[in-house]
């Protein structure tokens, strides 16, 4: 029947507990591997050290301007910090767009415009000329063997300005403010978004050792043990890891759980198969376009779910069971489905009806009612492999915290950031409950961060310059 045959479609993107299990031991494994030394090289989950030892304790103190760069909104912040009895924080930013050109562009393009928006924002709290030191959230994976420096590995998330990778971003940064000649800034950090929520939602709860997003993209941090970062000198007390989970099954980690759906997802324009890396050092095309997948990521993330639901839309439309059998030139098109739209989708409170209206708005004309059954179904679908195979990483992450300290039992907060989290009807429940189930000797809080990354950045700043007026 035609129904059968929908669910056996559908059964491809369900997982079992036991499925979950594994995601959660071999992202364990994956832990391990890149952090250390030996093995950090061919592991697809790098584990960068950040350089921030600590949460925050309400001792920081300072204006600092803040930069929060690669989510859905490019903001400059004013964060004004106050320590003791009256420990506060006051905050002002202005959200700023990056057009298209600049983000695709070239890298000096692109920090020119960041330069010319901190100009407007100085300007407007009728600060110009003031020299504050900087915390830069930026949210890439970056290489730093510094606080103050952060080389950026590789664009994700749809950004390619041409020239960056490889360099290191406050540099950038720096050049560009001195090809405006109109002010100085004194560039202090450069923090993950993952690691500026967990600084910032640490200032409300000192439990809170884990950073999550669940935006645009995905990725977690977290303070492991300074003996187990091995790419940092030292053994005393913590620091704090940026995962880059995004990049998880990038080696085949996650190949036995990977559809078709996911795999048509990699946009072939900008991940080329084929390519020449290093003068003429081949690559098999497998392993190069796997390197580029970040497959983790795009089964979870804001940037890649609709773009799965349309392919399974697509499917269902091909086999008859669908739209009439008739295949739209408006579902052939890439990116319609923006996140929002699974969010309305799934919400409890929408009749059938409006479901229907949401696709006639995307162009889908020719539904009917059970179309708009079956379309929320696959939204369903798929936003709950998401949310399970989120939980399955993060069960992964507070379990070697717990085992790192040798407890029974761990209490710990998750502060956590990101669109698809915050507007989902259905995402965070589904992602706690998947934690609760796999690691349950974990008493796991999640708190939610209001106030963005660049609050944190701006702690982060402020212990830094304190540590350094004290060094002089
Ligand atoms: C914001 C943080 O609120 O959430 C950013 O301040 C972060 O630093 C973002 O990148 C992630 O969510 P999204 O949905 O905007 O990608
Ligand atoms: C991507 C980035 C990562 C960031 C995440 C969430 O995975 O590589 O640095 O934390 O998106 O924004």
């Amino acid at each position: 029947t035609q129904h059968a045959e929908r669910q056996r479609i559908l059964d491809a993107l369900r997982l079992s507990r036991e499925q979950l299990m594994e995601v959660k031991i071999r992202m364990g494994n994956e832990m391990n591997r890149g952090l250390a030394k030996e093995s950090h090289d061919q592991a697809a989950v790098k584990m960068l050290p950040t350089y921030v030892r600590s949460t925050p304790d309400g001792t920081e103190r300072g204006d600092f301007l803040a930069l929060d760069l690669g989510g859905t909104n490019f903001r400059v912040l004013l964060v004004r910090v106050r320590s003791g009895k009256k420990r506060s924080v006051e905050m002002h930013n202005k959200i700023y767009t990056i057009p298209q050109e600049a983000i695709q562009g070239t890298g000096e393009e692109l920090f020119d415009h960041i330069v010319h928006c901190i100009a407007d924002f100085l300007e407007y709290m009728g600060m110009k000329g003031a020299s504050l030191p900087l915390g830069f959230t930026f949210s890439f994976p970056c290489h730093q063997n510094r606080l103050d420096q952060g080389i950026l590995l590789k664009w994700t998330k749809g950004f390619k300005a041409t020239g960056c990778e490889g360099e290191d971003v406050v540099t950038l940064l720096k050049d560009a403010i001195h090809r405006r000649e109109e002010f100085d800034l004194d560039v202090v950090a450069v923090v993950n978004d993952t690691v500026g929520t967990m600084m910032t939602c640490g200032y409300e709860d000192p439990l809170c050792e884990v950073g999550l997003i669940v935006g645009t993209g995905t990725n977690a941090c977290y303070m492991e043990e300074m003996q187990n970062v091995e790419l940092v000198d030292g053994d005393e007390g913590r620091m704090c890891v940026n995962m880059e989970w995004g990049a998880f099954g990038d080696h085949g980690e996650l190949d036995d759980f990977c559809t078709d759906f996911d795999r048509a997802v990699d946009d072939r324009s900008t991940n080329p198969g084929k390519q020449r890396l290093n003068g003429g050092n081949h690559i098999s095309v497998s392993s190069f376009s796997l390197f580029l997948a970040h497959r983790y990521e795009k089964m979870i993330s804001g940037m890649y779910l609709g773009e799965i639901v349309r392919n399974v839309l697509l499917e269902f439309t091909a086999k008859g069971l669908l739209f009439r059998g008739k295949l739209s030139e408006r579902l052939k098109t890439r990116g319609i489905f923006e996140t929002k739209f699974l969010s309305q989708i799934e919400s409890d409170r929408l009749a059938l009806r409006q479901v229907r209206s949401i696709l006639q708005h995307l162009g889908l004309t020719s539904s009917t009612c059970d179309d708009s059954i079956l379309v929320k179904e696959v939204c369903s679908v798929v936003a709950r492999r998401a949310a399970q195979l989120c939980g399955a990483g993060l069960a992964a992450v507070v379990d070697k915290i717990r085992q790192n300290r040798n407890l029974d039992k761990l209490k710990i907060t998750v502060g956590v950031d990101g669109t698809l989290y915050k507007l989902h009807p259905h995402f965070s429940s589904i992602m706690h409950e998947t934690v609760r189930d796999l690691s349950p000797l974990c008493e796991v809080t999640f708190l939610q961060s209001e106030d963005g990354s660049g609050k944190g950045a701006a702690l982060i700043t402020a212990v830094a310059c304190r540590i350094r007026d004290a060094g002089q």
